[in-house]
């Protein structure tokens, strides 16, 4: 039985506490470890929109879920320059600014992993082959986002 489900649903999580942490913490007095707690969930979530685009969205678009697969892509795209712009806020203590960017990617963060999470996760543990699914698993355990990966959703010059 398949956990790729589950991990992906835990990586929501624990991604949405690092940026809630921020998102509530006074601007005027934010700890290194509130910048960290951050900080760590901006990586975190780089890694998983990754693992979602290389690993997850290819075998689900080819079992015929173009549509929605089409939606996640255009929302990493949106949220990817704001994880930009919110590292590089936190690297000139611009915490107001920086709170205030957590609190609307929070907004975005939710309704884009509910669509997940209802429907492309499930989806995922019926289409997918054993091998792909072993694979993902594999990979969420161990991978790296490569270096200079940026999202598909993301215009590129
Ligand atoms: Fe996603
Ligand atoms: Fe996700």
């Amino acid at each position: 039985m398949s956990t790729v489900g589950g991990v992906l649903e835990r990586e929501h999580r624990i991604i949405d506490v690092g940026i809630t942490i921020l998102a509530g913490a006074d601007p005027t007095d934010v700890s290194a470890n509130q910048r960290m707690a951050a900080l760590d969930a901006i990586a975190m979530l780089r890694r998983h929109i990754y693992l979602e685009e290389e690993y997850l969205f290819p075998p689900l678009r080819a079992a015929g879920l173009l549509g929605p697969v089409m939606v996640m892509v255009l929302e990493h795209g949106k949220m990817w320059p704001a994880l930009d712009e919110l590292e590089r806020l936190l690297g000139d203590d611009a915490f107001a600014a920086a709170a205030a960017l957590c609190r609307n990617l929070l907004e975005q963060l939710a309704a884009h992993n509910l669509k997940e999470e209802r429907i492309l996760y499930p989806q995922a543990e019926e289409m997918l082959t054993p091998g792909d699914l072993d694979e993902l698993d594999h990979l969420l355990a161990t991978a790296e986002i490569p270096a200079g990966w940026v999202c598909g959703g993301v215009a590129v010059d």
